[in-house]
This record gives C-alpha cells, sequence and structure tokens, in this order.
C-alpha cells in the first residue's frame, strides 16, 4: 500500500474529485495484482512450468568457468530455464566446495522448489544433503556425481559415464600402436582431483591399456581442467621426461595449454607427441582437425533441457531414473572436419 499513499500525496488529493478516485481504483486494482503475483514464489509470470498454477524455482550451483564445456554447459542450464519457464537461481561456485556449500545452504533457506548442481569434488556432501532432504527440496546431480553412500539424498543423476569416457580414450591408444612393440610412454594430465571425472577418466584409461604393459604412464598430475594449468604441468612433464610418446589430457582446455608447451619446446603435438583429450568443444575440434590433437572423447555439456524435464518431474512428485546418462560419441581427425561447421559449443 506503500505506493497508493505516494499516490495519495502527489495528487494533492480532493475528496470530492471523481478524476482522483478513478486513478486510486486504478492503483488499488494494480497493487492487488502485483501481490497476487508475489505468492507465486518466484514466478515468472506465466505458467509454462508446472501446469498447476505454480511456477518453479530452480537453485543451481555451477563448479565454475574453468573451462569451455563449462561455458556452454552453463548457458545450456540457462537458456533451458528460461524457455522452460523455471526460475533459476544461479551460483558460480569458482571451483570450491565450501563455495558449493553455503550456496545449497542459502538455496535451503530461500526454500527454492529443487536444488541441481555439479559437485566440483565427490566427497563431503551427506550433510548438506541432508539438511535439504529435512528440509524436503529434492535434489538432482547433474555433471558430477556425489560418492555418497546414501542415495536418497538425492533424486536422480543426470550426466556422462565418465569410466566410458576414459575407456574410449584407453582403447583408441590400443589400436593405434597395436603393431608396435613399446614402450609407449604416457603423461597424463588429470582433471581437478577428487572429482568424479578426474577419478573415472583415470580409471577407465588405466583399466584398458593396464591389459599390455607396453603401455607405460611415466607422469601423472593435475592441470585442474584450465588452459593454465595444463601449459605448466605440460612445461614441467617435458623438461624431465625426454621421451614422451603420448598426452592423454582429461579434457580439451589442459590438452590445448598443452600443446602451447609441445611447440615451446620445439616438438610437433599430434605427431611427435600424439594427444588424447575429452570433450569435444570448438577450440579442441579444432586443434583436431588441424592435426594437433589425434583423438577426442565427446562429453556433452548440454544438459540444460533434460535437467528442466527432470526437475518438473521431481517437484511435480513424479518417479524419475536414478540415473540419466548422457549419450555421447568420439571424433578422429577427418571425423573433426566434417563436425565443425555445425558444432553448438
Ligand atoms: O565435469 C565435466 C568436466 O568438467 C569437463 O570435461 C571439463 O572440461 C569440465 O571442467
Amino acid at each position: 500500500m506503500n505506493a497508493v499513499h505516494r499516490m495519495l500525496t502527489l495528487t494533492n488529493f480532493r475528496k470530492d474529485t471523481p478524476h482522483v478516485l478513478k486513478k486510486i481504483s486504478v492503483l488499488v486494482a494494480a497493487v492487488v495484482a502485483l501481490a497476487g503475483c508475489g505468492s507465486n514464489s518466484g514466478s515468472t509470470g506465466s505458467d509454462p512450468a508446472g501446469g498447476a498454477g505454480d511456477s518453479i524455482t530452480m537453485g543451481f550451483s555451477q563448479v565454475g568457468a574453468e573451462s569451455g564445456w563449462r561455458t556452454a554447459n552453463t548457458k545450456s542450464v540457462q537458456e533451458s530455464a528460461k524457455s522452460a519457464g523455471i526460475e533459476l537461481k544461479f551460483s558460480d561456485a569458482q571451483q570450491k566446495q565450501e563455495n558449493q556449500i553455503k550456496a545449497l545452504r542459502s538455496f535451503i533457506q530461500q526454500k527454492v522448489d529443487v536444488i541441481a548442481f555439479s559437485p566440483v569434488v565427490e566427497s563431503g556432501w551427506d550433510t548438506v544433503l541432508k539438511e535439504a532432504q529435512n528440509a524436503k527440496i529434492p535434489v538432482i546431480l547433474t555433471d558430477r556425481a556425489v560418492d555418497s553412500k546414501d542415495t536418497s539424498l538425492y533424486k536422480t543423476f543426470l550426466g556422462s559415464d565418465f569410466v566410458e569416457e576414459g575407456k574410449k580414450a584407453g582403447q583408441w591408444l590400443v589400436e593405434e600402436y597395436k603393431d608396435e612393440s613399446g614402450p609407449v610412454n604416457i603423461v597424463e594430465l588429470q582433471g581437478t582431483t577428487g572429482s568424479a571425472p578426474a577419478n573415472d577418466r583415470k580409471a577407465g584409461f588405466a583399466e584398458v591399456i593396464g591389459a599390455d604393459p607396453k603401455f607405460k604412464i611415466i607422469a601423472s598430475q593435475t592441470g585442474d581442467f584450465t588452459r593454465a594449468k595444463g601449459k605448466e604441468v605440460m612445461e614441467a612433464f617435458l623438461k624431465s621426461n625426454p621421451d614422451i610418446d603420448v598426452l592423454y589430457a582429461h579434457n580439451d582446455d589442459m590438452g590445448l595449454g598443452a600443446i602451447e608447451a609441445i611447440e615451446g619446446a620445439g616438438k610437433t603435438p599430434g605427431a611427435d607427441i600424439k594427444i588424447i583429450t575429452v570433450d569435444a568443444v570448438k577450440d579442441g575440434m579444432q586443434a583436431l582437425a588441424d592435426g594437433k590433437i589425434n583423438y577426442i572423447v565427446e562429453c556433452s555439456p548440454l544438459l540444460g533441457p533434460q535437467l528442466m524435464d527432470l526437475a518438473k518431474k521431481v517437484v511435480a512428485g513424479e518417479q524419475v531414473p536414478p540415473r540419466v546418462v548422457t549419450e555421447e560419441t568420439t571424433f578422429t581427425q577427418e571425423q573433426a572436419k566434417q563436425a565443425l561447421p555445425s558444432r553448438q559449443y
């Protein structure tokens, strides 16, 4: 009613003026309409989300902005929320678990309808997930998993099979060197320490190449999924290991940083050192088409539409599958040339 009071003062109100009375009735109607909207927690206006009169508010905690993949994932989530009519409260954790825990607690306090998050690391989530469960707020894991034993703490997990991605990388390598006796000296740039993709891509790759002793991982270190760290760690690898045959990088960005280091050391990426990466973002695909990377295992960041569908179902109390695996492929240099013109991210 503050707006009404302000209006009364401004119009030099006189009780017997019909013109002023008309203005007041219009204003009161507007205020009543606005108050009605406000009761629809975080409503975006129309009702495209739930269909039952209430729109959905989602609290989304993103890992950060460490890679091209992450930027594409953020865009996908934001755009899909908008077209699904879901109000998104977006929080960037800058690759720190404590920031994500704070964001989740803030979403719980704000009583959002559903929480979705991509956990920076796998462990240490039980307490805050229990808090969300006690507050009856459903949680969806997206992109990355947690290692909680109690799977009732979240409704579903949407994302890639990272072990499978690691295996695909290993299978290409086994095929590539099938006629050579070895040794094949491999260096590995791992993703963020303790994260699901770093753990699983390492494990899947090791399992496949472990079947043949000619494959030797001579150095393995984290590059935190960033281009800068990828370059820095590859420079160190090159200094202490003169005979590197293969680089396996857990994402394109670290691979692209490593390419700068390899070129800086006077070697030819893709020829002197063969390179396998994961993601298939545009920059990675360009390097693959240019012959600087030899093989890329795709990891799709376009999770937004499926996430919004799952959120609507979960909020409506419908059953959802506990695991939704993203469909993905792999790219050779030739395939990258063909796919690049229509690549979305
Ligand atoms: O969790 C997905 C991984 O995180 C992507 O492969 C990587 O680029 C990102 O930072």
